[in-house]
C-alpha cells in the first residue's frame, strides 16, 4: 500500500538543508505516514541550468498533498548573472526569486505566520505575545510587473493619464525605474476572509488591517476598502486598522492590543519579521503559503550562507512549519504532539541553539524536540 501522503521535500542551500534535515527528524518521531520525495531547488541549479526552480520541480509540486521548503540564496540581479555557467552567460537570463515565483505560480495566497512567545524563551521580547500574521502572498509589489529601463511607449501614456507623472516625463529612459504595485479586489478579498475565518475558527477577539491608503491611495485603498466591507460578514470579530509606519511603533509598543494582522504583501513581510523578532528572531519565525489544491511551508528565515555547514542555526522555525503542514493536512493532533514538545524544550532551558545563547547544535536542539514528541504507543 502507498502512503498516505506524499510530500515534496525541497531543502534548497545553505542551512535551508540543515533546518530540513532537523524537520525530518521529528517528522519521524511522529510518524507520519508520508512519502518525501526530493526536489531541486536553490543556487546550485541557477549556476548550472540558468533556472533556480526547474520545471521537474514545478511538475513534483503538482503532484504532491504539501511541500516543506527549507531556503535559497539570493543574490542581486548583476552577480547573479556572473555565477552562471559560461554557456548560459550573456542569454539574459534574469534571477528572480523561486519562493515568490512559487507563490504565484501555485497561487498561494495566503501566507500564515504565527508569532507567539512560548514560555521561557529567553529571545521573548515579553512573555505573552501571540500575534498572527496573514500576509497576502501574489500580489502587490511584489506583481514582478517592473522596468529597469522605462519603454517610451509607457512613459508617454503615464504622461498623458496621470498629472502626476508630469514630475518624471523628462528623465531618460534608465534615469528612472518603474514598479507596479497591483492589488484586485478578488486578492484582497481572499486573504482578509482567510484572516476573519481564522479569527473565527480559533476565537480570535480582533482583526486589525495594515495598509497605507492615507498615501497609498488607489492599491491601499481598494485593500482597506475591500477588508471593512468583508468584516461586516464578521459581527463577533472586532476590526481596526492601522497604517504601516504607526503599526511597526504600536506593535513594539503594546504587542498585547494585537491579536490578527492582516496585510497587502510588502507590508505582510515587514510586520512579520518585526512579529517574529518579538518571539525570539528568525529561529522562531515559522511560515505557511497556502493555495486552494497546495500548502508550502517553511522557516521565513533565508540561507545564511555565512553559518553553511556549521549546524548551528535554530530549527525551530523548520519544525514549527512542519507542524503547520501537519494542521493543514488535517494531521492536528500530530501537530499539537509537536508543539508541545518545542514548547516543553524551550520551556526546560536546557538545550539552546546559539541564538538562544547556547552552544547545542541543529541536530541536538531537533533531536532534543523529538524526544519529548508524546507518541502514542501503537
Ligand atoms: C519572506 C522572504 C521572501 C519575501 C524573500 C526571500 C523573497 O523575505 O518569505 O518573507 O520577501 O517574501
Ligand atoms: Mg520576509
Amino acid at each position: 500500500m502507498g502512503n498516505k501522503y506524499k510530500i515534496a521535500w525541497l531543502p534548497g542551500d545553505g542551512v535551508g538543508v540543515e533546518v530540513m534535515e532537523a524537520a525530518k527528524i521529528v517528522l519521524d518521531r511522529v510518524a507520519l505516514d508520508a512519502e518525501y520525495i526530493h526536489g531541486d531547488i536553490g543556487w546550485e541549479f541557477w549556476c548550472k541550468e540558468g533556472d533556480s526552480f526547474p520545471a521537474r520541480t514545478i511538475d513534483l509540486l503538482k503532484n504532491v498533498n504539501a511541500a516543506m521548503f527549507g531556503a535559497i540564496t539570493s543574490k542581486p540581479v548583476k552577480t547573479a548573472e556572473k555565477e552562471l555557467v559560461p554557456e548560459l552567460q550573456g542569454k539574459g537570463m534574469v534571477y528572480r526569486s523561486p519562493i515568490v515565483r512559487m507563490r504565484q505560480m501555485f497561487g498561494l495566497y495566503t501566507c500564515l505566520r504565527p508569532c507567539k512567545a512560548y514560555p521561557n524563551n529567553p529571545l521573548n521580547y515579553k512573555e505573552g505575545i501571540d500575534i498572527v500574521v496573514f500576509r497576502e502572498n501574489t500580489e502587490d509589489l511584489y506583481s514582478g510587473v517592473e522596468f529597469n529601463t522605462v519603454p517610451e511607449k509607457l512613459r508617454d501614456t503615464l504622461a498623458e493619464l496621470s498629472p502626476a507623472f508630469k514630475a518624471f516625463k523628462d528623465l531618460k529612459s534608465d534615469e528612472y525605474a518603474i514598479s507596479c504595485k497591483i492589488n484586485t479586489r478578488k486578492g484582497s478579498e481572499r486573504i482578509v476572509r482567510a484572516a476573519f475565518e481564522f479569527a473565527r475558527k480559533f476565537n480570535r477577539k480582533k482583526v486589525t488591517v495594515v495598509h497605507k491608503a492615507n498615501v497609498v491611495r488607489a492599491t491601499d485603498g481598494l485593500f482597506f476598502e475591500t477588508a471593512k466591507a468583508v468584516a461586516k460578514d464578521y459581527p463577533e470579530i472586532k476590526m481596526d486598522d492601522a497604517n504601516i509606519d504607526a503599526m511597526t511603533m504600536w506593535l513594539l509598543k503594546n504587542p498585547f492590543n494585537y491579536d490578527v494582522l492582516v496585510a497587502p504583501n510588502l507590508y505582510g513581510d515587514i510586520i512579520s519579521d518585526l512579529s517574529a523578532q518579538m518571539v525570539g528572531g528568525l529561529g522562531f519565525g515559522c511560515s505557511a503559503n497556502i493555495g486552494a489544491k497546495l500548502g508550502v511551508f517553511e522557516p521565513s528565515h533565508g540561507s545564511a550562507p555565512k553559518y553553511t555547514g556549521q549546524y548551528k542555526v535554530n530549527p525551530i522555525a523548520t519544525i514549527l512549519a512542519a507542524k503547520m503542514m501537519l494542521d493543514w493536512l488535517g494531521e492536528t493532533a500530530k501537530g499539537k504532539i509537536i508543539e508541545d514538545a518545542v514548547a516543553e524544550v524551550i520551556a526546560g532551558g536546557k538545550v539552546r541553539t546559539y541564538d538562544m545563547g547556547g552552544s547545542d547544535t541543529t541536530i541536538q536542539m531537533a533531536q532534543a524536540i523529538a524526544g519529548k514528541c508524546a507518541v502514542p504507543a501503537k
